[in-house]
């Protein structure tokens, strides 16, 4: 092959192979669409089409992967022509054939580029998606239009909404790929190129494709039922639904008109706060990752096989999470029942997969056999990590600990899931306190994103890396944290939760918080999850603090746990989780106010609002006086992957933003006037950025810069 690369370039490589050019797009790390690629591709089109002996084109991306897409950081910037709507145009009209190579991922623009491709060929391992609703997008330059006509309108509408990749192989079945290629992805790219060229048929370019809108076109009900589907629980999201008009437009619109209305719908989403939100959140997680002291010259250590202790609740979890990404998980109990009721608990989870088509039964089986119960201790001296989830007490945490020590290998990281303890205090049952750290899991530690990783006084940077790359490893979205009761994420919750018993005495009723809260984007109100988790486990954990809590006390009092006895702060009817309204509840709140003396008067949702969620930011602001957070990005990556905090907000310090700082301080110091309460004392961090005319965001990008 003769090897030209264009020196006028860096970002697009050029060379022929005889009388195919190979156009190879070269951005690290991801191939993005900056400006110096789109006119490296459109020069290097330009170049293949004027040169008499090239009769095709493959286009490829240089290193593990085609193309990410468009380069986010250029978002709300200056557009620079060639924009990729342009570049697109030109790939799609040439007159030789143009076949995209794709290793790794083709998503968004990538995909978007590949489909103006004449044809396209994948390596095995590729992934293809169109993810922009998950930066609160749509795909803006014309996917929207040629996915339909590729794969249908169906499968494109469920691509688009849900912005899930699909793998090479789907891809294939889906028409979306023209072939796998197994070795060498170009030399296959190059053969089919030249097969193409030989049968002397120009390809139809994608846009001028109509055969898989025809079915569609006559009978809409299978594609309208499909899109009513995927948008039913959309959250105030306007992404989702800004993709369904758009792929409904393919089906009634002419293409021209409809990429110019794709275009003005992206322009719009892009302009508007969702997105803004969305984008933060994707940079928040990567942000999320650097840690001060743990560069990348901190090399991890090695984990092959990890240990759990505890099979309860978590530790069960935590156990399917790794067996889940394929690492050998050694689970031990206390004594054979507990162990048993453990596994059974995983062998029932995975069952009820299996059962819902979202896992085939050999996977199951290779996932159960990578878990070995048992309950001897010293089974756990061959793990690198041995995570620790038995029940929250500090003289248990510390008897485990210490026989950890004892048993574990050298080198072998320690960890605790606690969700209030003081890590350092666990360390101190150890004599390697550098390998202890805390990982807490949130609950189904199978299903949350979040990890929380608890950096204690002395655990060694190279324990933080390693958990790092491990949370990768298995699908989890890390952040780092410091000591102190409760976390990030509890410590927040904790104060989000201080006012509930006021509000319901106050006036509000369950459904009335639980409804401001869903308004909000929340998947759930405080009254609703509590019911799910079970009241009896606040109830136990005030009782051994002695605290009480009026309406909540009174509710287990009364034999009301929540969802498992079918009464909490609503009904259940049987076999239902539906919360239903309870005049009982509503005459218990009402006896215990008039008990009180309180007068109740109707709240309104902004008043929930101020008392819940500006005490939560408020608490957000003295974690990071006190450094337990680096930066208001990871508290906000911490209450989205952990919370449910509505991505469409962008977390609660980039919401605060939003509100504005000085807005929320007034409202703070006015309840703080009418109540007396700590609670609304707002922190100096707060009153100093909104006295400023500061912003949580500023504050992060100083942060960022000295990490
Ligand atoms: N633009 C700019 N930077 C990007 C990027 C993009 N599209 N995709 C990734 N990056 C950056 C990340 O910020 C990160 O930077 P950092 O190292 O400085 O933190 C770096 O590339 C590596 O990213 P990851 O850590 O995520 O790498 P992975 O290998 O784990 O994942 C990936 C790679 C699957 C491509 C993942 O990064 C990803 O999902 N990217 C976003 C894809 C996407 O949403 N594309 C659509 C863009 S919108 C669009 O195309 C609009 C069009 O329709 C007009
Ligand atoms: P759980 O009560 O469901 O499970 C604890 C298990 O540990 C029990 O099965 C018990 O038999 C076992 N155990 C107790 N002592 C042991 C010992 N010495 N050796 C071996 N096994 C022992 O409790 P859960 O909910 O799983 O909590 C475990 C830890 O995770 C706690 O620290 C908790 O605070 C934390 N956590 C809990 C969350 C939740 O939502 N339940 C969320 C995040 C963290």
């Amino acid at each position: 092959m003769e090897q030209e690369v264009d020196d006028r370039n860096d970002a697009v490589g050029y060379s022929t192979d005889g009388d195919v050019a190979v156009v190879t797009i070269a951005n690290p790390p991801v191939n993005a669409l900056g400006y110096a690629v789109r006119s490296g591709i459109v020069a290097a089109l330009e170049r293949a089409a004027a040169d008499p002996a090239v009769k095709a084109v493959v286009l490829t991306g240089a290193g593990r992967t085609f193309s990410g897409g468009a380069d986010i950081t250029e978002f709300g910037k200056p557009p620079r022509e060639p924009g990729l709507s342009a570049v697109i145009r030109h790939c799609e009209s040439l007159a030789k054939p143009v076949v995209a190579a794709i290793r790794g991922v083709a998503l968004g623009g990538g995909l978007e580029l590949a489909l103006a491709c004449h044809a396209r060929v994948a390596a095995p391992d590729a992934r293809l998606g169109l993810p922009e609703v998950k930066l609160g997008l749509l795909p803006g330059a014309g996917g929207t239009q040629r996915l339909p006509r590729v794969v249908g309108p169906e499968a494109a509408v469920e691509m688009i909404v849900t912005g899930t990749p699909i793998a090479a192989a789907k891809a294939a079945t889906l028409g979306l790929v023209d072939g796998i290629v197994e070795d060498d992805l170009v030399a296959g790219a190059t053969a089919h190129a030249r097969a193409l060229v030989e049968s002397r048929q120009t390809p139809v370019p994608v846009r001028d494709r109509e055969d898989r809108l025809a079915a569609t076109r006559r009978d809409p009900s299978a594609f309208e039922a499909k899109a009513k589907q995927l948008t039913q629980r959309t959250r105030g999201l306007e992404a989702p639904l800004a993709c369904v008009r758009a792929v409904r437009m393919a089906l009634d619109t002419p293409f021209d008109e409809a990429l110019s209305r794709e275009r003005a719908l992206f322009t719009e989403l892009l302009d508007g706060f969702q997105s803004k939100a969305q984008r933060h959140l994707f940079f928040a997680e990567r942000e999320a990752t650097k840690v001060a002291g743990v560069g990348r010259e901190v090399t991890p250590r090695p984990v092959a096989r990890v240990g759990v202790v505890g099979a309860g609740t978590m530790g069960g979890g935590i156990a399917m999470t790794f067996a889940n990404a394929g690492i050998p998980v050694t689970l031990v109990e206390m004594n054979r029942e507990a162990l048993e009721r453990g596994l059974g608990v995983i062998r029932k989870n995975y069952d009820l997969s299996v059962a819902r088509g979202s896992l085939g039964e050999q996977e199951r089986d290779r996932r159960l056999a990578l878990i070995t119960g048992s309950t001897r201790y010293e089974d756990l001296a061959v793990a690198d990590l041995v995570i620790e989830a038995v029940f929250e007490e500090m003289a248990v945490k510390k008897e485990v600990f210490g026989r950890l020590d004892r048993i574990a290998r050298p080198g072998a990281i320690l960890a605790s899931n606690t969700s209030y303890l003081d890590i350092d205090a666990i360390a101190d049952a150890t004599g390697r306190p550098a390998d202890v750290v805390g990982t807490h899991f949130f609950s189904p530690a199978n299903v949350m994103k979040l990890l929380e990783i608890v950096r204690g006084r002395r655990t060694a940077p190279d324990v933080l890396a390693t958990l790092l790359g491990l949370a990768k490893r298995i699908g989890k979205v890390p952040v780092v944290v410091g000591v102190c009761h409760g976390f990030v994420g509890n410590r927040m919750l904790a104060a989000r939760s201080a006012e509930n018993e006021a509000l319901l005495l106050e006036g509000a009723l369950p459904q009335e918080v639980d409804r401001a809260f869903t308004d909000f984007g929340f998947p759930m109100g405080p009254f609703a999850m509590g019911d799910l988790a079970g009241l009896d486990v606040g109830w136990r954990n005030r009782k051994s603090l002695g605290r009480t809590a009026v309406i909540a006390d009174a509710l287990c009092e009364a034999g009301r746990f929540g969802q498992k006895t079918g009464e909490g702060f609503y009904r259940y009817e049987a076999g239902s989780r539906r919360p239903e309204p309870d005049p009982w509840v509503e005459a218990l709140i009402a006896g215990k106010a008039r008990e009180r003396g309180i007068e109740r008067r109707p709240i309104a949702a902004e008043e929930i609002v101020e008392r819940t969620l500006y005490p939560m930011i408020n608490e957000g602001a003295r974690i990071l006086e006190e450094g337990i957070a680096a930066r208001p990005s990871d508290i906000d990556v911490a209450w989205v992957d952990g919370y449910g905090f509505p991505v469409g907000k962008g977390g609660p310090m980039f919401w605060a933003d939003h509100v504005g700082l000085a807005t929320i301080v007034e409202r703070l110091d006015d309840w703080h006037g009418k109540t007396g309460r700590e609670l609304f004392a707002a922190a100096p961090l707060l009153r100093r950025l909104a006295a400023d005319g500061g912003s949580f965001a500023a504050l992060g990008r100083k942060a960022g810069a000295g990490a």
